[in-house]
């Protein structure tokens, strides 16, 4: 078997359409707000909805360690209980530590892979996340192309 995936690399912000640089800019905004009080890694999600809607989230931390939720599992579901019926078209993630914006552009834990895929399929559009770092930034087309031979709910269905 052979999976082929396009990651696109860009080291200019400019190189990113109007749209997907407003983007970026609303998840560096967002990082800002993180509850990042353990680790001290901020991160900073921002969606646009098919409605050109941009809902963001940040990463809330707790002091029972697992408690805490990623940025993108924040917006996402917060998009998602606020527009059930809008999807999700773009993500856009940036993280910044005491030393600031990283320089290798973030890339979303497996769990928010897992739940920006169900997104995807429930409405059948692909998800495009845009993965930005200080200068690089990297993006695929469809959150698939970030979780090859992933479980859905195909396998759920009765035999
Ligand atoms: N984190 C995110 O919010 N998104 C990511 O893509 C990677 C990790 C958070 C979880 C935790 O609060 C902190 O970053 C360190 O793992």
């Amino acid at each position: 078997m052979k999976i082929n995936i396009i990651i696109k690399e860009y080291n200019n912000i400019n190189e990113l359409p109007a749209e997907e640089h407003h983007l970026v800019k609303a998840a560096k905004e967002a990082l800002e707000h993180a509850y990042s009080a353990y680790s001290g890694f901020s991160v900073g999600a921002a969606i646009r909805l098919d409605n050109n809607e941009i809902i963001t989230g940040n990463n809330q931390e707790n002091a029972a360690y697992p408690d805490g939720l990623c940025a993108e599992r924040v917006a996402v579901f917060y998009a998602n209980s606020k527009y059930p019926d809008i999807p999700v078209t773009c993500m856009a993630i940036v993280a910044k530590t005491a030393s600031g914006i990283t320089e290798e552009p973030v890339t979303p834990c497996g769990s928010c892979r897992q739940v920006l895929l169900e997104t995807e399929k429930r409405f059948g559009k692909p998800i495009r996340i845009i993965m930005a770092g200080k200068t690089k930034i990297r993006s695929v087309d469809s959150i698939k192309d970030l979780l090859p031979l992933s479980f859905d709910n195909t396998f759920l269905k009765k035999h």
